[in-house]
Formats: C-alpha cells, sequence, structure tokens
C-alpha cells in the first residue's frame, strides 16, 4: 500500500491563522497597510518553518514593490515538495480597515509549475457556478442566458437564483441584466474570493458569482474550486490603457477562456483560508482576553477532504514557542 503523504492544508492553516490573528487586530481602524503589512509579516513567518520548497506565484506584487511575499520569492525550509505558492494575506483589505464582514487570508500550493502566473494581468472577469451547471455556462454569452441554463440545470428557477455580484461601477450592466432575467443579487463590495467559494459551497444562500475582479484572485479560487467542485470561467479584462498594453506587450490574448483547470493544472492541491472579520462564510478573529479563537477551512485535493476548523489559542503559552509577536 502506497504511504499517504503529508496533508500540507493542515500546515497552511496555522500559516493563515498566523495572519488572520495579527491582522484582526487593525478591524476597523480605517488603516489597509497596517493590517495588510501584520497579516504579510505574520504569514511569512509562519512560512519560514514549512518543509516545502516553495516559490510565491501570487504575491503581493513585484519585489521593488512588495519587500515580503513577493512575486517569485523562495518560501519553506527548502526541504521538501517542489510547489507554486498563492497567497492573499488579507483579501478584502478594505472590508479589514472599515470593519466590514468577509475579510479573509487565504493561501493555495499546487505542484510546481503548475499555477497560472497572472504576469501582468490585473484583472479577470469570472463566472462560478455549482456541480450542477458545470457544463452549461458560456461567459461570452449575456448574463440572463447563462442564468436561465443555470436555473434550469440546478431545477430552479431563475427568481430562485442569488448572484454574488462586486458593487463596482463596472458592474451596472451587468446588475441591469440580472435583474432583467429576475435572478436576486447579493452585492459585495469586495472579496471575490468569498464570492467563488459560496458559489459551489453547497450549504450557502449564493448559486453563482459573476463579474470582474482580480486576477490573483481567480488564481487561487480556481484551486478552491477544483477541491470543492464546481465550475468557473474566466477571461483576462484590463481595466484601464497602461493593463491592456501591458497585456498586448506581453502577447496575451485576452479573448481566450480560462477554466479552473487551466487556472491551476493539477489535483494535487491545497487550501486554506481563515476569517479575519466575522462572515457569510468564515467567522472572524474573538480575542478572549487570554487568547482569540480562529475559524478556518483547509482543503486537499487528491482526498477532497474539506475540513472546518475552530481552534483556540492561549496567548501566554503561544508566545513562548511562537516566531509571530501575538498579543
Ligand atoms: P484587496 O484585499 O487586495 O483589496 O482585494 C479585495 C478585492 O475586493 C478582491 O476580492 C477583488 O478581486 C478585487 O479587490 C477587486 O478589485 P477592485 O476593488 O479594484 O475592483
Amino acid at each position: 500500500m502506497e504511504v499517504p503523504s503529508k496533508n500540507l492544508a493542515l500546515d497552511l492553516t496555522r500559516v493563515t491563522e498566523a495572519a488572520s490573528l495579527a491582522s484582526a487586530r487593525w478591524l476597523g481602524r480605517g488603516d489597509k497597510n497596517s493590517g495588510d503589512k501584520a497579516a504579510v509579516d505574520a504569514m511569512r513567518k509562519s512560512f519560514s518553518s514549512l518543509d516545502i520548497d516553495g516559490t510565491v506565484i501570487i504575491g503581493e506584487g513585484e519585489k521593488d514593490e512588495a519587500p515580503m511575499l513577493y512575486n517569485g520569492e523562495q518560501l519553506g525550509t527548502g526541504n521538501g515538495p517542489r510547489v507554486d505558492v498563492a497567497v492573499d494575506p488579507v483579501e478584502g483589505t478594505r472590508l479589514l480597515a472599515y470593519g466590514r464582514p468577509n475579510a479573509i487570508s487565504v493561501v493555495g500550493v499546487a505542484p510546481a509549475n503548475t499555477m497560472f502566473n497572472p504576469g501582468p494581468s490585473y484583472y479577470m472577469k469570472k463566472l462560478v457556478v455549482p456541480e450542477a451547471a458545470s457544463g452549461v455556462i458560456d461567459i461570452d454569452a449575456p448574463a440572463g442566458e447563462n442564468l436561465t441554463k443555470i436555473a434550469k440545470a440546478m431545477d430552479k428557477d431563475v427568481d430562485d437564483l442569488t448572484v454574488f455580484v462586486l458593487d463596482k461601477p463596472r458592474h451596472a450592466k451587468l446588475i441591469d441584466e440580472i435583474r432583467e432575467v429576475g435572478a436576486r443579487i447579493a452585492l459585495f463590495t469586495d472579496g471575490d474570493i468569498t464570492g467563488s467559494l459560496m458559489a459551489v459551497d453547497p450549504h450557502s444562500d449564493i448559486d453563482v458569482m459573476m463579474g470582474t475582479g482580480g486576477t490573483p484572485e481567480g488564481v487561487l479560487s480556481a484551486i478552491a474550486i477544483r477541491i470543492m467542485g464546481g465550475s468557473m470561467q474566466a477571461k483576462l479584462d484590463p481595466q484601464g490603457g497602461g493593463e491592456k498594453t501591458a497585456l498586448i506587450n506581453a502577447g496575451i490574448d485576452t479573448r481566450h477562456v480560462l477554466t479552473e483547470k487551466e487556472l491551476v493544472k493539477s489535483d494535487d492541491l491545497f487550501f486554506a483560508a481563515t476569517g479575519i472579520s466575522g462572515g457569510s462564510f468564515l467567522h472572524g478573529v474573538k480575542f478572549t482576553g487570554k487568547g482569540a479563537v480562529t475559524h478556518s477551512m483547509s482543503m486537499r485535493g487528491l482526498t477532497g477532504t474539506i475540513r472546518y476548523m475552530e481552534a483556540v489559542h492561549n496567548f501566554r503559552t503561544l508566545m513562548k514557542v511562537s516566531a509571530v509577536p501575538y498579543d
């Protein structure tokens, strides 16, 4: 019998817990950079003890702008599997800064050279649906047409569907189209990884995620979707002239439809997320005086196991051994 390999998702959960604990102190303090920095710092320290030979593919940006967790940075002890790493220490920096729900800390890991590298792309159009509607979507078709087909595949009426959309001016036309066909809309100011997770999670009240958000968030969502089931279609969707020119110069075809299988080309995946502010998907960090309670999800692609974990952290004892300064 084959010896099962290590489930890295459990280690990754410690990484997202550390980032959430550190950044949650900044909830509602109006300072998104400090909240993000606290998370990045804690996440990087946590990664340093992991037995992986990791390369950051989705990070905090280019090295000159991001001193830590920059794209191309090597992570881990170097002893262990060669892996591509995607990090989003705070997904929803504004949510954290303004004390709104659904800020989470997220990490995804895949075998080396299997993760889509966004290059100069910042924005991506996405359509995410649960398993039942996997075969019927077409990101190039009008929203109403997709929703009619999705509803039929899910054995619902269109007005039973709830669509997650980021509340952005660029989505005015999309929102009109969704309203016209009669589906319900859940508008969120930020956080479309949560939207994608909710669309494929049978327990959530979201059925579909539609619209344009970050390209890095799209890759992280693809990892989760490959593990949880459901499907995603996506297209790079430059929002400004500079981004468009950079994509053209890099020879990237924005007409190409990407699926979750192209965004990450392996089943051997690991994903972890921890709530920072309390939300519709994960509870936020609760400080108890002596420590804190966190709520995370931890998933492994090869087995398909999805764990929801509540962790009770005792700062007095934790601080004797932890490299991350919680207090
Ligand atoms: P940040 O945490 O990097 O601020 O991202 C939050 C987010 O809402 C993402 O979930 C989403 O993909 C992206 O921003 C959308 O970008 P924008 O706010 O520029 O429209």
